[in-house]
């Protein structure tokens, strides 16, 4: 009697046993730590999208080397906050849309200003203050290009809005061009391998509207010509659209906040290196180790999963992935050099060739491709604080490639006083055809910049990072039917 009730509890022993390893071989352990490097948006929106996905238990930490924001990043003259980095959302924009409804912060619409092209001597293309006469002038100058161009945007943010779609499904993407190939199929791909100028010319453009329009979008937002390629020359022309807004009082604040609701912890530091530590029991122990630097000397901690969430450029990233087999290979493209001057001052219109016009009826100026012109754009701010201002004196934001010199800002400018200058390694230089660096650099290491290979923008980044933290996701828990998956567009349909 005695013996088989032993045999019986150690049988159901047995059984019990077994059924709580076949159980957690359907479901691993979940990570416990994970590792972001970068408190730019992308890195920030990973950890908030990360502990969307992976639950309240796990330990994230987000490491910065300098300032939460990275190239989302304010200065303060005279008590205002002025963007020197990204300033510009689209309303189809809808990661960063619900970021700052979710984070009760809000958005400020920017005002449509009047813009002129300069080419070197004078406008060749210039607004005026009536609605009646700019659509007579655009006519007349271009015919029907800037209608064409409307139409155009809006059919590449309809296309494009088809991630958010995706996303919300739980679909995740392994590579970028599957990302892009699940959007708009080869269409989409394949504008990674022609430049916009090609693509703008294929879609029925004119020379002239590609020359005065085309190149100076381009010089605006990526500082650099129509040589760009296709993608990121359409994220571009999106920026011609009406609605675009930012975020009261600096669009960093998105950053700060996404870092607070993720509950992570920053950790201030520079990652120097991230080496493979393979352990024999699998998933149960943490198999990265990372390395950093910070004021009180070099450090090191354990992570299940690696999110590397700035680019990989010897310039700007700069870590040295050790130990792993077959090695990891990090593709460092040139970043484009850009300088952000912040002047309050009052404009030389003789230098654009109005005569002595006050107020200046431009609020923007941007500049076609001629090597003589020492500026991509001039734009005039507001503060993210106060109204426009009707008087003369204005602040004015210039991108410029090269530091501009005293004698370049006297030829601007009439007179000015407050100035501040930030230095960026912008965006990659574009130069198609482009070929996308990796997401996934080892099982659990991940490349959320591979996209900006594409175009860099803010909403990239974002979409990027809920790609990524649906990926780690999906490869941790073995999801395969999450990752990869064709012709979404036809089944989503289906579903819905
Ligand atoms: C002047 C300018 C204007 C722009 N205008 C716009 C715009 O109007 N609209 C728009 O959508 N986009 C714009 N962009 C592009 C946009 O800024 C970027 O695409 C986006 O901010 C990239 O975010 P990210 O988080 O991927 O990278 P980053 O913002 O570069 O973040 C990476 C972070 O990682 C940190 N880091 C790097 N290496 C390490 C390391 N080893 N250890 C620890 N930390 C590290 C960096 O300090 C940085 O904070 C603009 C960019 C510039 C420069
Ligand atoms: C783009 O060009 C590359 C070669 O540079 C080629 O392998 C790829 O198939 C092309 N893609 C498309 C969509 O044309
Ligand atoms: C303004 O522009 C004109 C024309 O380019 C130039 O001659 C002059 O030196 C500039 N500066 C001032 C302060 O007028």
């Amino acid at each position: 009697m005695q013996l088989s009730r032993a045999v019986l509890l150690l049988l159901s022993g047995f059984i019990l046993s077994g059924l709580r390893a076949a159980v957690a071989r359907l479901l691993p352990e979940p990570p416990n730590r994970i590792a972001v490097v970068g408190a730019g948006i992308g890195g920030t929106s990973a950890a908030y999208f990360l502990r969307e996905k992976f639950g309240k238990d796990v330990h994230i930490d987000v490491f910065e080397k300098e300032e939460v924001g990275g190239r989302v990043a304010t200065t303060e003259m005279m008590g205002n906050l002025y963007e020197t980095g990204a300033y510009v959302i689209h309303p189809l924009n809808l990661h960063m849309k619900s970021f700052v409804k979710e984070l009760g912060l809000t958005a400020r619409t920017l005002p449509e200003d009047n813009f002129g092209i300069y080419n070197g001597d004078y406008l060749v293309f210039h607004e005026s203050e009536w609605f009646l006469i700019n659509i007579l002038k655009k006519l007349w100058h271009y015919g029907l290009n800037f209608f064409r161009m409307n139409m155009w945007v809006d059919n590449v943010m309809d296309t494009f809005t088809r991630i958010y779609r995706y996303q919300a499904s739980d679909y995740s993407f392994s590579t970028t061009e599957a990302l892009l190939h699940a959007i708009g199929g080869s269409d989409v791909v394949g504008k990674l391998n022609m430049t916009i100028e090609e693509d703008m010319q294929k879609s029925g453009f004119s020379q002239r509207f590609i020359e005065d329009i085309g190149i100076p979008a381009m010089r605006y937002n990526y500082a650099q010509g129509v040589k760009i390629n296709g993608f990121v020359g359409a994220v571009s022309l999106t920026g011609t659209s009406s609605g675009l807004w930012a975020v009261e009082g600096g669009n960093n604040q998105v950053c700060r906040g996404l870092l607070r609701a993720a509950d992570a912890q920053l950790i201030q530091g520079t990652v120097t290196s991230v080496q493979d530590r393979p352990t024999k029991s699998g998933f149960t122990e943490s198999q990265y180790e990372v390395t950093y630097a910070t004021d009180k000397g070099t450090e090191s901690k354990m992570y299940d999963i690696v999110v590397i969430a700035t680019p990989l450029n010897k310039e700007i990233g700069n870590i040295d992935f050790t130990g792993f087999s077959p090695p990891i290979e990090t593709v460092c493209r040139p970043f484009q050099r850009l300088v952000t001057t912040i002047v309050l001052g009052q404009i030389n219109a003789s230098f654009f060739g109005f005569q002595n016009t006050s107020p200046f009826p431009l609020s923007e100026i941007f500049t076609t491709d001629n090597h003589n012109i020492f500026f991509c754009s001039l734009t005039s701010l507001y503060s993210s604080n106060s109204s426009p201002e009707a008087s003369d004196l204005r602040i004015w934001k210039i991108f410029s490639v090269e530091t501009l010199t005293d004698e370049e800002l006297h030829q601007l400018f009439v007179s000015y006083s407050d100035i501040s200058v930030k230095r960026w390694l912008a965006y990659p230089q574009y130069n198609p055809p482009e070929k996308m660096p990796p997401i996934v650099l080892h099982r659990g290491i991940y490349y959320l910049n591979s996209i900006e290979s594409a175009a860099s923008a803010m909403e990239m980044s974002a979409i990027s990072a809920k790609n990524v933290a649906l990926l780690s996701y999906h490869q941790w828990y073995g999801k395969e039917e999450k990752i990869n998956q064709l012709d979404l567009a036809e089944r989503l349909k289906s579903e819905l």
